[in-house]
């Protein structure tokens, strides 16, 4: 995207800092600032005092409301334009050179189309801002596993939100060296400020949003949201869309999957990585507390919401979590459901879109049975219980270091990784998935991901509780075919000495009245104790099409004593007109798939119709 210059831009531009060595980056940088011309350029060295200066900057502008330091110290609240709320799928595009590699879970455009349409948007995009230059490690800094992007932004959030999701600055510059690989990510908020004009809280473009991604030169160029996953690029764009086509070309996965450990009483520990689409409780998973029943059981956490998984040496398989922090929805998160969540958001946090307490605290639906008296709502307005309206959006957001989760895994910063023993794969489904079921072997495990299906929750924008195919909670983030991704994670598999066993898991599933039947939060250890013992080659089952079912009495129900036989049933029934649907609804997801399909599967889907 060369941009000519102006002379009277280039001298604006200051050279890069002299600890950067990097010629190919600062070219790049410099051909960026062309082509956007911000008034001034930044380069973050991630210290605390840079971190603290946007934030009283963003105080001063209106971006950042401070919070009561004797409630919540070192906490901010940001309140995001109505229209920018969530992740945005319909603008989100993969631009590989043939459409067929994007597959039909992405939105295509031609990669020689798609620049002339952004160049136009972003020629003079940052006009009357400040292009923050930040260079991030996904990973722990050096990891053999890990990589780097640097991002370029007009907006003082994504810094700051990176600085607590990432690992950013000057440290990042070290590892990289005079030549070393970066992934390129050019961000706008879409919204260049004419001289002497007031800038907005929440600047975005209300007319263009484009979060785009090249495979083939593995770039990112964003523009026109400042939310979440839309504009921090280190997270979505490059920690799951690019990560995954750099890890079919070299061998590895990137999933959208949490990562927990869990020590038995015998003190042997295993790290389980587990796959769920968005809201749908992977963080009150990756810090779950054990009930009181199961004494000596320990879960620790690594990571709640994406993992970067090699094979090791050994043939296991081996996962860092590439964030370093969390970018979490918060309504629904208490006391009660997480209580290792609320004690890291006690300090040092962003909160994006919850709600305003007078008292200078911050609230959200479910952080309480009763809502305080009045509010300011997400967007600014007074609030009171029985309004109508949610005081905070349903995707509303905190962003917190990882180093503040009480429940953290001591192995969470390996540079080689945590051994993986089990994945779980689980959907929101109201009806038909049981509980709890193993697959038979690695094959089924990849069709049970596969086949995966969720009713769809705030995390995107559109409409919530439609059930669609998620296949691996990956639908919007995997970065190319479906079809080729699953012949990579079957092709993974038989390479593997110690394959880690496959689950899949449904936490939702409804009664005939539509209450959950199952608890859900702390009580899922049940099942996790379960897949621990299944691991360790003990736990009875009982083998069906489905996969390897627990029996009542294979469960830990100590504690959940009302939880009788007849409930638990209702729970794993597998009915076969249920079941005829759902093979239906994957076939219906294979024959879109058809072109690059595996055969294992497709064939395998025909066996369980037969055999129902
Ligand atoms: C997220 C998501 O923000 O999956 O993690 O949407
Ligand atoms: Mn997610």
């Amino acid at each position: 995207m060369n941009q000519p210059a102006t002379a009277a831009h280039l001298a604006k531009a200051p050279a890069a800092p002299a600890y950067v060595s990097h010629a190919k980056l600062k070219a790049w940088v410099a051909e960026a600032a062309r082509l956007t011309r911000p008034d001034h350029i930044h380069w973050c060295d991630g210290s605390q005092e840079e971190y603290d200066r946007l934030c009283a900057e963003m105080v001063a502008s209106g971006m950042l409301i401070k919070l009561n330091p004797e409630k919540r110290p070192g906490c901010f609240l940001a309140r995001s334009d109505p229209d920018d709320v969530a992740r945005m799928e319909e603008r989100t595009f993969v631009c590989s050179r043939s459409e067929e590699d994007a597959g039909p879970n992405n939105n295509w455009v031609a990669p020689d189309e798609m620049p002339a349409t952004l160049e136009k948007l972003f020629d003079g995009c940052m006009r009357g801002r400040t292009m923050y230059v930040i260079p991030y490690s996904m990973g722990p800094l050096g990891s053999h596993i890990a990589h780097i992007g640097v991002e370029l932004t007009d907006s003082p959030y994504v810094v700051v939100n990176m600085k607590l999701m990432t690992r950013i600055g000057r440290k990042v510059l070290d590892v990289l060296g005079g030549d070393g690989y970066f992934v390129p990510c050019v961000h706008t908020v879409g919204a260049p400020l004419a001289p002497g004009k007031k800038d907005v809280p929440w600047p975005s473009n209300k007319e263009h949003k484009y979060i785009v991604h090249y495979p083939e030169t593995k770039e990112i160029w964003s523009y026109g949201s400042g939310y979440g996953g839309n504009a921090l690029l280190g997270k979505k764009c490059l920690a799951l869309r690019i990560a995954s086509i750099m890890a079919r070309e070299q061998g590895w996965l990137a999933e959208h999957m949490l990562i927990v450990g869990v020590e038995t009483p015998e003190g042997r520990k295993h790290y389980i990585a587990a796959a769920f689409p968005s809201a749908c409780g992977k963080t009150n998973l990756a810090m779950l507390i054990p009930p009181k029943a199961f004494k000596g059981w320990k879960v620790t956490t690594v990571g709640e919401d994406i993992a970067w998984i090699k094979p090791g040496r050994d043939g296991r398989l081996y996962a860092i979590n590439p964030e370093a922090g969390a970018f979490g929805v918060a309504p629904g998160t208490s006391v009660e459901t997480n209580p290792n969540c609320m004690a890291a958001v006690m300090r040092n946090t962003i909160f994006t879109n919850v709600a305003l307490a007078p008292d200078g605290d911050v609230w959200w639906e479910g952080k309480t049975q009763e809502p305080p008296g009045e509010l300011t709502d997400w967007q600014g307005k007074p609030w009171t219980p029985g309004c109508g309206r949610k005081a905070a959006h349903p995707n509303a957001r905190f962003t917190v270091q990882s180093s503040q989760i009480p429940s953290l895994d001591p192995e969470w910063e390996n540079p080689d990784g945590v051994p993986i023993s089990a994945f779980l794969f689980g959907g929101r489904r109201a009806t038909t998935v049981p509980l709890v079921a193993e697959a038979l072997d690695w094959e089924h495990g990849v069709y049970l991901a596969a086949t995966m299906a969720s009713e769809t929750t705030a995390a995107i924008v559109g409409k919530v509780g439609v059930v669609r195919r998620d296949p691996f909670a990956m639908l919007p983030f995997c970065g190319y075919h479906f079809g080729d991704y699953f012949r990579h994670w079957l092709k993974i598999g038989r390479g593997l000495k110690h394959p880690p066993r496959i689950f899949g898991v449904n936490w939702f599933r409804r009664d005939e009245q539509g209450k959950f039947i199952w608890p859900g939060y702390g009580e899922n250890m049940r099942v996790i104790k379960w897949v621990v013992e299944r691991c360790e080659g003990k736990g009875g089952a009982a083998e069906t099409q489905q996969g390897r079912m627990p029996r009542y009495e294979d469960l830990e129900w100590q504690g959940l004593e009302g939880f009788d036989r007849a409930r638990f049933e209702k729970l794993m029934a597998v009915t076969p007109e249920q079941w005829r649907a759902e093979l239906k609804g994957h076939a219906e997801l294979f024959d879109k798939l058809k072109a690059r399909l595996p055969r294992e599967l497709a064939q395998r889907r025909e066996r369980m119709e037969r055999a129902l």
